[in-house]
């Protein structure tokens, strides 16, 4: 059925007009004033209340085997990997490749690796995303703690501080630029790895920051909380930073662009399956909620906060990834021929955040008793409606998978231009025609 969405203020990342929004066949056919519709057209009232593109979560891990199985194979380089990302690339729409500095023995990749792996990105146009952690220290100072007694949830934070994961992105940054690879760090949870992002940007790096939903609305210091199960519950990596002023800085840089897209790294273990390191904090699976409660989280502390408007909320939460990702302007946007993904939201409603009303499965919330203003009252995916007024209308299997090409503009155009101009070349002198000292000689 055509929808009309009718007397709202349509918010992109550039403006805001109050504008109707025409739907048909799933895509956005008309934006203005006194539109043409058809006949049994369903029309949405969206008076006093905001359009905004759909949030598109950046990084999510949905149903993943983590920490309770032993991968068994190590990370391959060479030509087999480097076929595979080119197949992925070039047959499957895949154009992004999470690459780990963190879970020695597991995941984790050396610096010779990382640089063949972004050299391959380079190359095939994707987009290098990176956990940055130094996995050696990491282990190093686990062992520490556990021969220190301390087996709880803060030996999680005290095993890996903040500089473990301001020298790997550090790291990470500086390995992309040798290789000419556009970098995207993923769940920046500290202020020194925002400090070392934003200082790359302006140093003219071609480098994006993603803090998620868990950094900026929440912090480490429930690792020291008594209860075991709830300090176990905010374990994830990298972790949450003590320094409670941690989320405010996130959400500063996130506003002024020294950061850029959020995500959720929305990957939950309900308590019971936390208790796997009930005596061991490694052994504790890492991940936290988020997908559900992103938008909300972050219009409440970027914009109801002041720290942000409107259509910077848009930048961050939707249009930024659909720009990285190559996904713009079918997604990201609200205007003629895009995709008909969008929340309708009231920007004066408030809702407290709590595990006994949310839809996720896990079993607690990290953002418990927060008080967030701001609520999407209705959600379109495609043309249909999938929520409204608190219940949900998706069935499993709705989902669709959209393959993505190589080379986004957005981030491959100075890519290449440096690729061409910046060429390393050689001096022109005269051959050297002095002695040359021997070598290896044995001595008479
Ligand atoms: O603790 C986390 N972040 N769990 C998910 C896996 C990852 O490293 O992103
Ligand atoms: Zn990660
Ligand atoms: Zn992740």
């Amino acid at each position: 059925m055509p929808t009309l969405i009718k007397g709202g203020k349509v918010v992109n990342e550039d403006f805001s007009v109050m504008a109707d929004v025409y739907i048909e066949d799933g895509v956005i056919s008309a934006v203005g004033s006194d539109l043409q519709v058809a006949a049994g057209t369903r029309v949405i009232d969206a008076t006093d209340r905001l359009v905004l593109p759909g949030g598109i979560d950046t990084h999510t891990h949905m149903e993943l085997s983590f920490m309770g199985t032993t991968a068994v194979d190590d990370f391959h380089t060479g030509t087999k990997v480097k076929k595979e990302m080119e197949t992925l690339v070039c047959e499957k729409g895949v154009n992004s490749f999470k690459m780990f500095m963190a879970y020695k023995d597991v995941f984790m990749l050396r610096d010779h690796e990382l640089y063949a792996v972004f050299s391959q990105c380079k190359e095939i146009g994707a987009i290098a995303q990176v956990h940055a952690e130094n996995g050696d220290l990491i282990a190093e100072g686990s062992k520490r703690m556990l021969s220190l007694g301390i087996t709880g949830p803060e030996g999680h934070e005290m095993c890996r501080p903040e500089e473990v994961e301001a020298e790997a992105t550090q790291r990470a940054i500086t390995i992309a630029h040798a290789a000419n690879c556009p970098l995207y760090v993923v769940h920046v949870m500290s202020k020194s790895a925002a400090k070392v992002v934003a200082n790359a940007r302006r140093n003219g790096r071609v480098v994006f920051g993603e803090p998620i939903a868990a950094g900026l609305g929440t912090d480490g210091t429930h690792y020291w909380h008594t209860n075991w199960a709830h300090a176990a519950g905010f374990v994830m990596g990298p972790p949450l930073r003590p320094d409670p002023s941690t989320p405010g800085y996130l959400m500063d840089l996130l506003a002024n662009d020294d950061l850029n897209v959020t995500g959720t790294d929305n990957c939950t273990f309900s308590v019971c399956q936390k208790a796997l390191g009930k005596d061991d904090f490694t052994k504790i699976p890492n991940g936290v909620n988020g997908v559900e409660d992103r938008m909300s989280v972050i219009w409440e502390k970027g914009v109801h906060s002041g720290k942000m408007d409107e259509n910077r909320f848009v930048a961050v939460t939707s249009t930024n990834a659909a720009k990285i990702f190559n996904l713009y302007p079918r997604k990201g946007r609200i205007a003629q021929g895009s995709d008909a993904d969008l929340v309708i939201w009231d920007p004066k409603a408030t809702r407290v955040i709590s595990a006994k009303t949310h839809h996720q499965a896990v079993d607690y919330n990290i953002f418990e008793g927060m008080l967030c203003h701001g609520l999407p009252v209705v959600t379109i995916s495609r043309g249909k409606v999938v929520y409204e007024n608190g219940q949900l209308f998706t069935k499993p299997g709705e989902g669709r998978y959209i393959p993505r090409k190589p080379f986004a503009e957005f981030v491959y155009k100075r890519i290449d231009q440096r690729e061409k101009v910046r060429k390393p070349s050689a001096v022109c002198r005269e051959p050297y025609a002095g002695k040359i000292v021997s070598i290896g000689q044995k001595r008479s």
